[in-house]
């Protein structure tokens, strides 16, 4: 096993070739199968290929997060039992008092609610409430669903984690924090939220794995707080794009030690805006979802276009 790094592969599959007992801490977050409950999930979606490199569009009927080569879209039994695996093996490679903090929500499908359950399988040492403030689903029938879980689960039922809430950014369970609209990487962690778990239950030098790495918020949170990361993702171009952020973090911090440069407060590029600021997203509208694609794209385009480059076309 090999620290900083960023492992390319099915995170089952890597976690599998780590020793027992060698990770202090894991900050990770699954997709969430969204594409599985969405309305239009029976549809040929149409995706083209999420390659930056010669594709621009992405069409879709259904509105799910695209990761490229993981199709969001699992029978549900099959994803909750792959859910409970990743899970076992994130506890196998975790130390006695290390913990996972695993990040999942409720989705609304139906009028109804399918809750994370697997999770419960597990020692869950307290449920923390993400609150985000905002939401991008504006469906007139619910409440707006503005929160998200992290799951703090230990190694065993009666495990002694170790933790220090001094350290605390948030040190109650309803951590308020805005998604990053700065990272425009699908569904990214912010900064802060790994930092919270980071500074908590770690200490320089310790071991922090993701093994659902996407745009390597984790590795790079690590970078900046003098951690060891490891991170596991299935897609080679997130892992590229992942250590390009993490090796400018490095080279950065270095110039600012050595010479005494002031951080620059808004870092110093995502590759991510190059990566996203080619694609244009067709959404094919149906007359029933019309309302709610309308007031979708007035949301991104408040929140997002200007912002990100991003052009997008209904
Ligand atoms: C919700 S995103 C994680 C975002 C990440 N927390 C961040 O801050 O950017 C989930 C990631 O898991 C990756 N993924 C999906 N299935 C995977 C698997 N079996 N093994 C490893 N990575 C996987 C997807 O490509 C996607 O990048």
């Amino acid at each position: 096993m090999e620290t900083n790094k960023i492992y390319q592969g099915d995170c089952l599959e890597v976690l599998k070739t780590f020793p027992d007992e060698s990770i202090n801490l894991i900050v990770t977050s699954p997709p969430y199968n969204k594409g599985f409950w969405s309305k239009n999930r029976n549809m040929n979606n149409g995706f083209k290929s999420f390659n930056h490199k010669n594709s621009t569009t992405i069409k879709t009927k259904s509105r799910r997060i695209e990761y490229g080569v993981y199709d969001d879209k699992v029978n549900p039994k099959e994803y909750a039992d792959n859910q409970r695996e990743v899970i076992k093996e994130c506890l196998r490679v975790l130390k006695k008092d290390g913990s996972l903090f695993y990040n999942h929500i409720d989705i609304l499908s139906e009028h109804q609610t399918k809750h994370p359950v697997w999770v419960y399988d597990f020692p869950v040492k307290q449920v923390i409430i993400w609150n985000r403030k905002n939401t991008p689903k504006l469906d007139k029938s619910y409440f707006f669903p503005i929160t998200e879980y992290i799951f703090w689960i230990q190694k065993e039922d009666k495990s002694r984690t170790k933790f220090n809430r001094k350290k605390a950014i948030f040190n109650s369970n309803v951590w308020e924090i805005n998604p990053d609209v700065k990272n425009k990487f699908p569904a990214p962690f912010p900064e802060e939220l790994v930092k919270n778990c980071i500074l908590t239950t770690t200490d320089e030098k310790d071991i922090v794995l993701d093994c659902y790495s996407g745009s390597g918020t984790t590795a790079l949170v690590c970078a900046k707080t003098d951690r060891k990361y490891i991170g596991i993702e299935l897609n080679p171009e997130f892992v590229e794009l992942a250590n390009i952020k993490i090796q400018k973090e490095l080279s950065q911090s270095k110039l600012n030690n050595g010479n005494g440069i002031p951080p620059n407060p808004k870092g110093i590029g995502y590759p991510w805006d190059d990566y996203m600021k080619k694609i244009i997203i067709e959404i094919e509208t149906e007359s029933e979802d019309s309302l709610i694609i309308k007031e979708l794209g007035r949301w991104l385009n408040e929140n997002f276009v200007n912002k990100a480059n991003i052009k997008i076309e209904w």
